[in-house]
C-alpha cells in the first residue's frame, strides 16, 4: 500500500505526511501500532486545518474534530481513528487487520479532503486497499497468511512479539501440553548437526491447569491459538481437549508423534488403531477443529492418515522429527541425554516433502506442511506438494523473524506467477 506517498510531493503537508506514511509503513508489522500512528497523524493533520483555518487549537482532539468543519460523515470516521488510536495507546485493546485498515482508509479520506480544499493541485485519488493475496482459512479459521509457527519453537507467541506481528502468522500452534506439568529429560537436549539439529527436550511444559490459567488469558487475543496436546492414554487425550474447549483457542493438534518420551504419543502416531482411537476421543470431547499431528517413523504415513481422517479429523500436520542419534566419540557416549532424539531442520525436507505429497494425495482435509522450511522456496514446493498451509519450526531459533520474511516473499512470489491467492498454488505439482 502506498495511499500517502503522494504526500511527499506537497511541502505544503510536511506537518502531518510523515505520520500518515509511518502508519502505512507500519500495518504490516503490527496492526496495533499502525491504530496508534493513525491517531498520532489525524492530530497532526486536525492541527494543521485549524492554522489553515486561522483558527485557535485546543488540547482536546474530540473538540478539535467537532469544530474542525468537517462533515458529520467524514467527523464520525475521524472519531473512529481517535477512539480506537486511544485504546491501542493504553493497550486497552488487540486491532485486526480490518480495523487497522479501516483506519487507514478514514485517514486518508480527511487528507483527500484537505487536499481537495487546499490542495494547489488537486487530483481525486481512491484509497487502495492492498489485497491480501495469503489471506486464506483452513477448517474455517480465518488467515491472514498460510504460515505457522511449528510446535515447540515458538514457545507461546508472545516470545516472540517484537520479532513477528503475531496476526498476520496463521497461527502459533503452542509448546506441546499434557495434563500434569513436565520437567522434560535430563542432560543435553539438544545438539547441532549438519543442516539441523537433534532435540529430547521431554514435552517439558506446566500443564493444562497452568496453561488455562495463567498463560492463556496473557496470550489470547494476540494471535490463532492452536494447542498442541499429548498424552499416554486415549481416556486422556480426551481430558484434555475437553479442558481445552475454551474461548480463546482456535484448534487443538494432537501431538501423536513425540518421538522423545516412552509416554508421549508416539505410539499412538505409529498405529493405525491407536491413532484412529485418540482422533475420535479427542473429536467427541471439543467442539474445536481438530488436527493431527503426524510422526514420519513409519514405514507408510498414509494408512495413518487415512485412519486418522476416517476417525475425523479435521486436519493433518506433518512431520514431526524423524528419529535420529549423535555419538560423542571422545566420551563414547551418545550425545543426547536421551540416547536418541528427534531430527529437525533442513536435513529433513526432503522427506518432509514426500510424506506431504504421499500424504495429499491420499485424502481429502487440509494439511499443514513442515519439516526444514528454511526459504520461501521451501514453502512454495510444500504448497505445490499439497499443503494448505505450512509451518515453521527450527528456522525459528536462528532467525526469529523467518515467518514474516517468508510471508512477504511468498506474496512476492505469487504475483510474479501471475495468481491472485494462495489457493491457487495448492497441489498444483506438474507430475
Ligand atoms: C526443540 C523442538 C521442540 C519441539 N517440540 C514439539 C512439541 O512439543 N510438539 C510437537 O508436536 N512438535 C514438536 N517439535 C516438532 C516441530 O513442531 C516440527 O514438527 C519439526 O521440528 C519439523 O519442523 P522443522 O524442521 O521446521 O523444525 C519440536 C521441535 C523442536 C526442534
Amino acid at each position: 500500500m502506498n495511499n500517502f506517498s503522494f504526500l511527499n510531493d506537497k511541502p505544503e503537508y510536511r506537518s502531518f505526511a510523515k505520520d500518515c506514511i509511518d502508519a502505512e509503513a507500519a500495518f504490516k508489522n503490527s496492526y496495533d501500532s499502525c491504530v496508534k500512528l493513525v491517531r498520532t497523524a489525524l492530530d497532526a493533520a486536525i492541527k494543521w486545518l485549524y492554522a489553515a483555518e486561522n483558527k485557535m487549537p485546543s488540547d482536546n482532539l474530540f473538540d478539535m474534530i467537532e469544530n474542525a468543519g468537517l462533515d458529520k460523515n467524514l467527523a464520525d470516521k475521524v472519531h473512529y481513528c481517535r477512539k480506537v488510536g486511544n485504546a491501542a495507546i493504553h493497550n486497552e485493546q488487540e486491532f485486526s487487520a480490518d480495523e487497522a485498515k479501516q483506519c487507514l482508509k478514514n485517514l486518508f479520506d480527511l487528507v483527500q479532503w484537505i487536499d481537495a480544499r487546499y490542495g494547489k493541485n488537486f487530483t481525486p485519488r481512491t484509497f487502495k486497499s492492498a489485497e491480501n493475496i495469503l489471506q486464506t482459512e483452513l477448517c474455517g479459521i480465518k488467515l491472514n497468511t498460510p504460515i505457522f509457527a511449528a510446535s515447540g519453537t515458538f514457545g507461546f507467541g508472545e516470545e516472540f512479539e517484537s520479532f513477528v506481528n503475531l496476526k498476520r502468522l496463521g497461527g502459533v500452534m503452542v509448546k506441546c501440553i499434557t495434563l500434569k506439568p513436565r520437567r522434560g529429560n535430563d542432560g543435553v537436549r539438544i545438539t547441532e548437526t549438519p543442516s539441523g539439529m537433534l532435540n529430547c527436550i521431554g514435552l517439558e511444559n506446566p500443564g493444562v491447569e497452568t496453561f488455562l490459567t495463567k498463560i492463556l488469558p496473557r496470550i489470547k487475543n494476540k494471535m490463532n491459538i492452536i494447542v498442541n496436546v499429548s498424552a499416554s492414554s486415549v481416556e486422556d487425550y480426551g481430558k484434555l481437549t475437553k479442558l481445552l474447549d475454551v474461548d480463546g483457542i482456535a484448534a487443538i493438534e494432537l501431538n501423536i508423534s513425540c518421538p522423545n518420551v516412552k509416554d508421549g504419543g508416539i505410539i499412538f502416531g505409529t498405529d493405525e488403531r491407536q491413532a484412529a482411537k485418540v482422533t475420535q476421543a479427542a473429536k467427541k470431547s471439543t467442539s474445536k477443529p481438530v488436527i493431527v499431528k503426524l510422526s514420519p517413523n513409519v514405514t507408510d504415513i498414509t494408512k495413518i492418515a487415512l485412519a486418522c481422517e476416517s476417525a475425523g479429523a479435521d486436519c493433518l500436520s506433518l512431520i514431526n522429527t524423524l528419529m535420529g542419534m549423535d555419538i560423542n566419540i571422545h566420551t563414547w557416549r551418545p550425545t543426547l541425554g536421551n540416547i536418541t532424539g528427534g531430527l529437525s531442520g533442513g536435513a529433513i525436507k526432503p522427506v518432509a516433502l514426500r510424506m506431504v505429497w504421499q500424504v495429499a494425495n491420499a485424502v481429502k482435509v487440509p494439511i499443514i506442511g513442515m519439516g526444514g522450511i528454511r526459504s520461501v522456496n521451501d514453502a512454495a514446493e510444500f504448497f505445490l506438494a499439497g499443503a494448505s498451509a505450512v509451518a515453521i519450526g527450527t528456522t525459528n531459533f536462528a532467525e526469529p523473524s523467518i515467518t514474516m520474511q517468508i510471508a512477504d516473499d511468498l506474496e512476492k512470489y505469487l504475483r510474479s506467477c501471475g495468481l491472485k491467492n494462495i489457493r491457487e498454488l495448492i497441489g498444483k505439482l506438474k507430475t
